[in-house]
């Protein structure tokens, strides 16, 4: 099968190129827009991230160019209408899990690094500045965590908190026994939230929850909280996180995912003026870190990304069942 593969870094082509069991691949770095979606023409299959779109247009000029599947590299599908690609008969597929553990992990190394600041003494050791002004944290060890989402990533995450001896209070419109056999606790969403020192986003996004997180929800949060997402940017509505953080209400930030983090991530733009001022002022806060959509980055998530990946298409073209396909 021919394959386009947009926004691809070094590493993507790496790791699909290895995975590859017998198509044609083409790497594109830039992602799928309306601009750039001719692109495709020629091809019988797209394979896309995070922030390549699919929208009810995008879709219309696929069926039109013969595009039959589209092979999402990634859990979320926010980003395709479905709806559409069912309507003209293109498959979506994905890949449903590829490591939890991992994005687990980044959320754990956010709430450490916003905490005890290791970023920063990092810094000042080198620059022979030995002094532990302004490093102070906090034990982790008994605070209240609001666990919003207990899927995949959010199961891990609790085993990690747990291991912390955290406090969780989870929501999930879906709680999971095995979860309350071991001990967790769930409530309601302003259950969890209410006196959280830590809240954490593990849900995806979906129209009902779209800026869960924002002026009034923020204020069920204990003054000085630290708030970590790691699931989809616009869970949380910026522009009341940054007033949050200006009066002190919020206390920490740990951003791995940003609502307009298309025009962003993934890219190298240490040299262009950034024209975002709302991530522009969230880098300039002290206790706000950032990472570009890292979580699930490690060695083992890429190399289930790439295989399911063609496992996927392999089924496809074969006539199987498609156990990872995504449904209207
Ligand atoms: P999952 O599908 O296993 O679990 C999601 C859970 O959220 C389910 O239990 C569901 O019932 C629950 N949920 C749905 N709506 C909710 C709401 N409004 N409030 C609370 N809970 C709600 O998904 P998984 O694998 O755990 O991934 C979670 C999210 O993490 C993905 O949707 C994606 O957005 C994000 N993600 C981020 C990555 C990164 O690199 N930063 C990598 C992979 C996923």
């Amino acid at each position: 099968m021919k394959i386009a593969v947009f926004s691809t870094c070094v590493y993507d082509q790496e790791f699909l190129t290895r995975f590859n069991t017998h198509h044609e691949l083409s790497f594109f770095s830039e992602a799928l827009t309306s601009n750039n979606v001719v692109l495709a023409k020629g091809f019988d299959a797209l394979c896309l991230f995070v922030n390549d779109k699919a929208d009810r247009q995008i879709i219309k000029d696929l069926k039109n160019y013969g595009i039959g599947l589209i092979l999402l590299r990634c859990a979320g599908f926010n980003n395709i209408d479905v709806e559409a690609a069912v309507e003209a008969g293109i498959k979506v597929l994905r890949v449903p899990a590829y490591s939890p553990e991992a994005v687990a992990e980044h959320a754990m190394a956010m709430v450490l690094t916003l905490n005890r600041k290791t970023h920063k003494a990092y810094n000042r050791i080198r620059e022979g500045n030995f002094s532990l002004d302004k490093l102070m944290g906090f034990n982790l060890h008994g605070c209240k965590v609001a666990l919003i989402g207990t899927g995949k990533i959010g199961k891990a995450f609790y085993k990690i908190l747990k291991g912390f001896g955290c406090k969780v209070v989870a929501y999930d419109p879906y709680p999971d026994d095995p979860l309350i056999a071991e001990g967790l606790t769930y409530g309601t969403l302003e259950e969890a939230l209410f006196d959280a020192e830590i809240v954490s986003l593990h849900c995806p996004l979906s129209e009902e929850n779209h800026h869960l997180i924002n002026a009034s929800t923020l204020k069920l949060f204990k003054v000085g909280a630290m708030l970590i997402n790691t699931s989809r940017g616009a869970l949380i509505a910026t522009p009341d996180v940054v007033e949050a953080l200006k009066t002190g209400q919020l206390g920490y930030l740990g951003l791995d995912v940003y609502e307009q983090e298309s025009e962003l991530f993934f890219h190298d733009l240490s040299g262009d003026i950034i024209q975002d001022d709302l991530i522009s002022r969230l880098i300039s806060f002290p206790n706000v870190l950032i990472t570009s959509h890292q979580g699930f980055f490690t060695r083992e998530a890429m190399e289930q990304i790439a295989s399911t990946t063609f496992s996927n298409a392999d089924a496809f073209l074969s006539g199987m069942q498609l156990i990872n396909e995504v449904k209207f």
